[in-house]
Order: structure tokens, then sequence, then C-alpha cells
């Protein structure tokens, strides 16, 4: 007698992205463990490989809309830093450095055009970077970036219980570097990445997630993007491909290595426009 083991079928849920293409990329000044100002950056690879990235969250069905670059500003193509958007409010980024934080008042810019009541941050904020909306509550991480007692500006903002969880490693420096929302009950992280107490937060929300070996980790394989069936990650995540893969979803392996030379991956790169369920289509 064999025993099979039911593979849950997973739906992908359209959604709205925000990016900025790596028009001005260029890795200048060092705020993670991962930039060498020292070392080459081809600006030209680095907007193919966006392109590629953007055209395939297109081609999966979801809507990509644009903020316009500005020079001096080589993070910018970080769209996901730049605000918080949960339910339609919007809690634009307070940045930690100085080198980041004129692309505030560019998202600000974008949002108000876009109709939406973007609210200034008062502490430091780093945006969807450290939040991350899931089931009915935002994760949210605290360490090198965003401080503590900004989840609590952004629960108030955003009105959503806020769920803190702070990072230990200066390499997973934002939540969305060690953990990624997969769907509204499910997650993957990296468990080394965090204090003891918020492994157990997380063990206690999620007694079923997808757990990243240091391999994975490494090559920031946990900055992924999901719709709640395909999953792209960097093609480099192997690990976590085959265990997505087991799980239902869809692994779709995305190529930005310019953009890590940065610290960045693919989920940094998109802005969730995170509308509350009754406006989904
Ligand atoms: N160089 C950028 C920074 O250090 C990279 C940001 C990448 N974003 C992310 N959510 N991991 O701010």
């Amino acid at each position: 007698m064999t025993t099979t083991t039911a593979v849950p079928c997973r739906d992908a849920v359209r959604r709205s992205y925000l990016l900025c293409p790596p028009t001005y990329f260029a890795v200048e000044y060092a705020i993670n463990p991962w930039m060498d100002p020292s070392g080459p950056v081809d600006t030209g690879a680095a907007l193919r490989q966006w392109q590629t990235l953007r055209d395939t969250l297109r081609e999966l069905g979801h809507q990509v809309e644009t903020l316009p670059p500005r020079p001096r500003l080589p993070d910018m193509v970080f769209a996901a830093n730049g605000a918080s958007v949960v339910d339609g409010r919007v809690l634009v980024a307070r940045f930690r450095h100085p080198e980041r934080a004129p692309e505030a008042a560019a998202h600000r810019t974008w949002f108000r055009r876009a109709g939406y009541r973007p609210m200034a941050a008062q502490l430091p904020n780093e945006g969807q970077g450290d939040f991350l909306p899931v089931g009915g509550r935002v994760l949210a991480g605290s360490g090198p970036r965003t401080s503590a007692a900004a989840h609590r500006e952004a629960e108030a903002a955003l009105g959503r219980r806020v769920v803190s969880l702070r990072l230990t490693d200066p390499r997973y420096y934002h939540l969305d570097t060690a953990l990624a929302v997969l769907s509204e009950d499910q997650v993957m992280y990296y468990p080394a990445a965090f204090t003891p107490e918020s492994n157990r937060t997380l063990h206690a929300l999620f007694p079923r997630a997808i757990l990243a070996t240091d391999q994975d980790a490494a090559v920031l394989g946990l900055n992924a993007i999901s719709d709640g069936r395909h999953v792209l990650l960097t093609e480099a995540a192997h690990g976590l491909a085959a265990r997505l893969h087991a799980e239902g979803f869809v692994p779709i392996g995305v190529r930005l290595p310019e953009l890590l030379k940065a610290g960045g991956g693919p989920k940094c790169c998109a802005l969730e426009l995170h509308q509350a369920p009754r406006e989904r289509p």
C-alpha cells in the first residue's frame, strides 16, 4: 500500500506592484555587509535583469506601476523599502541612512498622484522591507533599519495588529531578507536570523513554515515575491525551490546578480500595492 501526502492546490491572486528601474543603480556607499563600493557594477546589465523581473510579473497577470527613478539615488530600484502599503493605507518610509532618505519624497509624490493619502513616519522605518502583511496581521522586523518603536507607529497608521520580530544578523538587515510571505497562512524563513523569542513567535503562528538552510539564506533566497501560487526567487536557492515545489507552489527562478551587489533581490524591487480584500478584482 502506498500513502500519498496531499499537496494543497494553490491559487494565484492578481496583484499590483510598484517598481522603479535601476537607471541610476550603482554601489557608491556601504550600508549593509553585501555592498562593496570598490567592486565593479554593470548598470546596463542591472537594467536588463530588472526588465526580465518586470516582464515576468506582467506575464503572470500582475499589474506593474512605475516609479520614475531619480539621479543620485542608486538604491531607488529597491522600491519596496519606500513605503508600507496595507489594505490601501500608505505609510511612507523614513530611511535610516541619509544616503537613501530622499527616496521617501519620491514615494510620497507617486502615492499622492496615484490617489492615495500617504502618511509620514516619524520613526526610522524602511517600508515593506520590514513590514509584511499576512493573515490579518503585519509581520514587522526590527534591527539595523526599522526600530521596534516604529512598529507601534505603523500599527496605528496601518490599522492592523503588528507582530514584532527581532533580526540579529547584519547580513539579514530587513525582514524581507530573512522571511517571505507565501500565502495568507504560509511563510518561509531563516531561523538563525531571528532571536529565540522571535523564533517562538514564528513557530506559534506558522507551525508548518518552510525553513531555509544557511546556503539558501546566503544567496538571498528568502527575498521572494509570491502571489499565493508562483514564487519568484533567485535561481541559486535550489533547496527552497524544491521545498516550495513539494508544498504545491510554483517556484520561478530569477537572476538579479547586479542588484545582489547592493544586497537586494526580487522582493525588494517590488512594492506590493496591497489592497483591502474587498477591493481586489
Ligand atoms: N542597498 C540597499 C540598502 O541597503 C538594499 C536594499 C534591499 N532591500 C531589501 N528589502 N532587502 O538599503
